[in-house]
């Protein structure tokens, strides 16, 4: 993180500019778009060196969409596999053949240029994995492991980690006391908006911790079910046992994220935003260590998250310079309500204080809508 947090900071920084540009003018920032931007431009230069400055140049932008597109695509192979086997994905791919080979053609000049320096020119994730990478003699990049860790990178690294903070200046733009006691925290810490990169004081903001928390709660950035099931190779004699039932092979398992995060018995009213629930020394060590089990945004075990360090610290430092430079509210009208469910989404949807996630392994989103003023008294540190 020592290594990341210097590109990290840079990016954020870029978004706070950008934010700034917004206040100026005072037009509603679609918080999306902003994060999206955000995410794939800091996973690019942290696994590549490679500066898409999509926040900034609307050249790469394209690619946001690409992604999003081929998350639609490996979810609905997951859920029918059926639709993979018949290679329908072909005759898809006929229709956007353009939009693809401006996709594949990108990700392989990011790629070659990265591997055409030295591999520790720079602290980046290839020159950490490249070593590895570069041993079995592949022909093809796009048969390379290179690849595909590029291909899932940018969903697992870029979309996640926007979603997180997208849903979370929602939370925070509708439930004003959890917004005040926010502020309270960051602008009593710190003195100055440079100060606030990973380090005792960030450490010691608990209810940041916990706004993130909680919005990870009501709104996991991969909101579905994480099936498991006994690996082909698997040699052992004895059954495989799930709470009682014997999985045979073939047979998959999971546990639905969003579906844990609602379950009343653990988390009581479990669509309103609470962040105090995470701090809340009232509640008993059973209450709370039952909380922590059932808490699992990242996942649990060997297969969870990688990243879930670096998301922790990138969101907090986004989230807290936001609100040090910053106040924001929702825009007025219809467009404020971007983002919220409503009657006419339909059953399960309805209900305006949800973020709305629409799940393809990881999620799309949109909005929220808000509108930011730049803080008087601390604009100047990065105005002038
Ligand atoms: C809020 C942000 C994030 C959330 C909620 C999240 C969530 C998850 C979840 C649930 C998994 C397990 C997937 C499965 O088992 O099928 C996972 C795996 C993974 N994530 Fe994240 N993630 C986030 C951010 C990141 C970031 C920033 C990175 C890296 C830049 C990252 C890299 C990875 C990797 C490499 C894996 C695969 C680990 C393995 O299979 O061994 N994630 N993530």
């Amino acid at each position: 993180m020592r290594i990341f947090e210097p590109t990290m900071i840079q990016q954020i920084d870029i978004f706070i500019h950008t934010l700034l540009l917004s206040a100026q003018s005072q037009n509603p920032v679609n918080m999306t778009e902003k994060l999206k931007r955000l995410g794939i431009d800091t996973v690019s230069l942290l696994a590549f060196g490679y500066p898409l400055n999509t926040q900034v140049d609307p050249k790469y932008q394209f690619l946001i969409d690409a992604h999003t597109f081929g998350n639609y695509r490996v979810n609905l192979f997951m859920q029918f596999p059926l639709l993979k086997k018949i290679r329908i994905y072909n005759f898809l791919e006929v229709f956007f053949a353009k939009e693809v080979r401006r996709y594949f053609t990108t990700i392989e000049n990011m790629i070659a240029s990265r591997v055409a320096e030295d591999k520790h020119v720079r602290h980046d994730l290839y020159s950490i994995v490249a070593d590895e990478m570069n041993s079995d003699g592949e022909q093809y990049l796009k048969d390379s492991k290179i690849w595909a860790e590029a291909g899932f990178f940018f969903p697992a690294g870029g979309e996640t980690s926007s979603t997180l903070l997208a849903a979370a200046f929602f939370y925070l733009s509708r439930n004003l006391s959890a917004y005040d006691s926010l502020a309270r925290e960051i602008r009593s810490s710190f003195q100055a908006g440079n100060e606030i990169k990973a380090g005792p004081i960030l450490a010691s903001c608990k209810y940041l911790r916990a706004c993130l928390d909680e919005t990870m709660r009501m709104s996991p950035p991969a909101p579905g079910t994480l099936w498991r099931e006994l690996s082909p190779k698997d040699t052992s004699t004895e059954p495989w046992i799930v709470d009682g039932h014997i999985i045979p092979p073939g047979v998959q398992v999971g546990v639905n994220t969003y579906a844990t995060h609602h379950n009343e018995e653990i988390f009581p009213d479990s669509f309103e935003f609470k962040p105090e629930c995470w701090n809340n020394s009232n509640l008993s060590q059973d209450q709370k260590a039952l909380m922590n089990a059932a808490f699992q945004p990242f996942s649990i075990g060997t297969r969870s998250c990688a990243g879930k360090a670096m998301a922790y610290l990138q969101s907090s430092i986004a989230l807290a310079k936001t609100i040090w430079y910053f106040d924001f509210q929702a825009a007025s009208g219809n467009l404020g309500k971007l983002g919220g469910g409503s009657p006419s989404l339909g059953k399960g949807r309805e209900r305006e204080g949800e973020y709305q996630l629409y799940e393809i392994l990881s999620s799309t989103h949109d909005g929220p809508n808000l509108v930011f003023q730049s803080r008087v008294d601390v604009i100047g540190e990065i105005s002038n």
